[in-house]
Parts: C-alpha cells; structure tokens; sequence
C-alpha cells in the first residue's frame, strides 16, 4: 500500500496548499511516484499550481466521491510540466471549483470508504509510492476522517497564538486517531523572529519534534499559486528548508 501523507491546519491560509504542491514536485523529481490530490473540497485550489482547468471530459475527485466515475478518469499526468525525463511520476486528483460541486458537500458529506477505496485502487494502479493529500482546515468531521487513514500528518501553522492554541488541539486529536508520525511545520515567519527560539518552543510545546521553519518570502507570495515555488526557484533557500522536509516524509 502506498504511504497516506495528509495536510492540515487549524486554521485556513497557512500555506497547506502551497507547501503540499511543492513537496510532491521534489518527491517526483527524487524519483518518487506520487499521486497530489485536492481534499480540500470546500476551497480547492491544487489544479491552479498546475493550470488545470474544467474541461468538458476532465473528472474531479467530487465525480468519483459521489459515484459519478472511476477514480482512474480524475487522474491527471503532469510529470511533462516538471521535468524533461524524470524517474518519478506526478499525478494530479483535483477538485472541482464548480459552485453545485462545493455545495454538495454540506448536504452529503464524502463516504469515508469509497475516498479509502479511491486511494487503494490508485495506489495499486498507478503503482505509487506515496499519495499526497491536501486536507481542508479545522477539525470537522470529514477532515478527521480523512485524517484517521493517513499515515503521516504534515500540520502547518502561522506563529500566531490563535495557531499556536489551535495547533494544540489539532495534535491530541490526530494522537487520539492513532496516526503514527506528525510533522509540524511553521511557515511564514518574519525576519524579526529567532528561529532557535521557534524550535524550541515548538518541541516543548507539542513533542512531535524540532519541526521546520519556512521563512516570509515574498517571491513565493509574488507567484500567486501559478505554479510551484520550487520549479521556479530551485536554488532559493525556502526550496532547500521544503526539500529537508521532503527527506522526512
Ligand atoms: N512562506 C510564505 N511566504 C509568503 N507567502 C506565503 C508563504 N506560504 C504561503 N504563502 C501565501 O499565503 C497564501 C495562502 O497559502 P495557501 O497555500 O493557499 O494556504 P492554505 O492552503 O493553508 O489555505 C497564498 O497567497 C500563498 O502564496
Ligand atoms: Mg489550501
């Protein structure tokens, strides 16, 4: 089976989507086969890092969700858009941005076997080794259960005590889900700040670790979500602290 990698945070605009995009391009261009799949079906935002767009034949994880297709037809390949000839692959499952689609989701919530029986089949088919999932926000019940079958959590936050607090939460839940390895990540932090101190106080605080530290970077900000930081900037220092972080996973 391959591994479950999901993506949380407390609180909505951290950078989940960001970092998650980012960190599949660097597993596939290690050599990994990934699969980067838009859970985040209130706010989907994945396809835009990637230029995907609605087309007429193009399947979102929503249609599978909700019985309308295979989970095969919502696969896109987009290995072509982040190297020439690299040894992994990189899989897309977007989500839909159609209104209804959103809607949908507050008058039936997903089932949790059919989205587990949508990861196994395309672990197996497509032969990945790992399936990336970008979460949504907040401790909801869909989110928990999306959360509960994964096999390692990357949860980011903001240094903000609305975070900090929230983050606290969000740790014993997951403990309490049984998923065996958390990774904490704390993004977008001024110049002002002393990284030391933030390891500090982040291991103390949640025992899951010295967890990783993302700089501020306005270059980053500048993209706007139109493709992954990474392919654009590969020499820049928020790519070698995101690699770090893809070496853990
Ligand atoms: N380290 C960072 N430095 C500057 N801007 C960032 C950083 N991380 C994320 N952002 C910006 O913050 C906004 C929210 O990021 P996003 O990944 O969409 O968050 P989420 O998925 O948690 O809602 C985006 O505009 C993104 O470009
Ligand atoms: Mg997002």
């Amino acid at each position: 089976m391959s591994k479950i990698i999901t993506i949380h945070s407390f609180r909505r605009g951290v950078g989940k989507t960001s970092l998650i995009s980012n960190l599949a391009v660097l597993l596939a261009l290690q050599g990994r086969r990934v699969a980067l799949t838009d859970r985040d079906l209130q706010s989907p935002s994945i396809h835009l890092f990637f230029n995907l767009s609605d087309g007429e034949d193009a399947h979102a994880l929503n249609d599978y969700l909700w019985n309308k297709c295979d989970i095969l037809s919502t696969v896109q390949d987009v290995t072509p858009q982040i190297a020439e000839n690299p040894t992994g692959k990189l899989f897309v499952i977007p989500a839909s941005n159609n209104l209804a689609d959103i809607m949908q989701i507050t008058d039936t919530p997903p089932n949790i076997d059919r989205y587990v029986g949508g990861l196994e089949k395309l672990g197996k088919e497509l032969s990945l080794d790992m399936i990336l999932v970008d979460a949504s926000a907040g401790l909801n019940e869909d989110t928990l259960q999306a959360i509960a079958v994964s096999n390692v959590v990357v949860l980011v936050l903001h240094p903000d005590q609305q975070d900090f607090q929230g983050t606290a939460v969000a740790v014993d839940t997951i403990r309490k889900l049984q998923v065996p390895v958390i990774h904490l990540v704390l993004n977008d932090i001024p110049d002002n700040l002393n990284e030391e101190d933030l390891h500090v106080q982040l291991e103390k605080t949640y025992q899951c670790g010295r967890g990783i530290i993302l700089d501020h970077t306005e270059e980053l900000m500048t993209l706007a979500s139109a493709q992954p930081f990474v392919l654009s900037y590969p020499e820049h220092p928020l790519t070698a602290r995101i690699k770090e972080l893809a070496e853990q996973l």
